[in-house]
């Protein structure tokens, strides 16, 4: 058997004693793209950001590489993130600089590289997301599409082995998130990166997944091979889709739903 990249084992947190994780179990395989989906506040950002030391578990164990590193110092974590990417929920560039210097933050941050260098490393990742010479432009120029593009250039500017994406299609349309679906393919493919894809969005789940796992009451209560839960016979996620759950936005279309409810009825 091969050792996860993450794994999260019997992860335990909770805020002002109110329990958000309650022993999540979740490891991720080399190379593979798997999605965790669960409500609005069901702890998936909370997931994430164990999974790069952002937080720290109040039980149980994180493992990078098969290495325990629950209890890694904050040293330690600023080294091991030089290999992840984080899309973070929201465009989340920071407003007051170029896209240049957003791109730029990570390498500055990890790498005493001269400029001529930096800047070639940004060329190249704006051009990986398809945004190729937006280097001078503020991000209060970028539409919402392009925003989160930057967010996915700066996040791979290291060539980063894992890729995490929080909620990278919320607030786009149906075309730029289907564009974001790609790239997030593309990507993996050209970095032979494992990536971890926080989303309500079912389509880009099932389009990029090759495995998906159901965040419910602070646990994973349903993982499998997207190809096998694609078919939704599984009860959990049958439900989470009937929106038993908070309704997703790709499945709040009242058309659908209408559809949905007629052929139940
Ligand atoms: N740093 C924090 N301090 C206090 N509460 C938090 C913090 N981060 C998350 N929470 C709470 O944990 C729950 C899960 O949050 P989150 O993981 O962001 O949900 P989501 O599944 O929507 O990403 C929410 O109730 C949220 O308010
Ligand atoms: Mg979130």
């Amino acid at each position: 058997m091969t050792v996860p990249v993450i794994a999260l084992e019997k992860v335990e947190k909770a805020f002002h004693g109110v329990p958000v994780l309650r022993g999540v179990d979740l490891a991720l395989k080399h190379g593979e793209t798997c999605t965790i989906l669960g409500g609005s506040g069901s702890g998936k950002s909370v997931c994430l950001k164990h999974m790069i030391g952002l937080l720290r578990p109040d039980a149980g164990r994180v493992r990078v590489d098969g290495d325990d590193v629950t209890m890694l110092s904050e040293e330690g974590w600023v080294a091991l993130r030089r290999n992840f990417g984080f899309v973070f929920q929201g465009a989340a560039l920071f407003d007051s600089l170029s896209v240049l210097e957003n791109v730029a933050y990570p390498i500055r941050e990890h790498m005493d590289w001269p400029e001529e260098r930096v800047r070639a490393q940004v060329a190249s990742s704006l051009e990986s997301v398809g945004l190729e010479g937006i280097e001078k432009l503020m991000p209060a120029e970028l539409s919402g599409g392009m925003r989160k593009r930057v967010g996915v250039a700066r996040a791979i500017a290291l060539s980063p082995r894992v890729i995490l994406y929080d909620e990278p299609t919320t607030g786009l349309d149906p075309a730029n998130s289907r564009r974001i679906g790609g790239l997030i393919q593309k990507l993996q493919h050209e970095l032979d990166a494992t990536s971890v894809v926080v989303t309500h969005d079912m389509d880009l789940c099932f389009e990029i997944s090759d495995r998906v796992a159901l965040l419910r009451d602070g646990a994973i209560v349903l993982e499998g091979e997207a190809s096998a839960l694609r078919d939704r016979k599984a009860p959990e996620l049958q439900r989470f889709l009937e929106g038993s759950e908070p309704l997703l936005p790709a499945w709040s279309d009242p058309d659908r739903n209408t559809q949905e409810n007629e052929s139940d009825g």
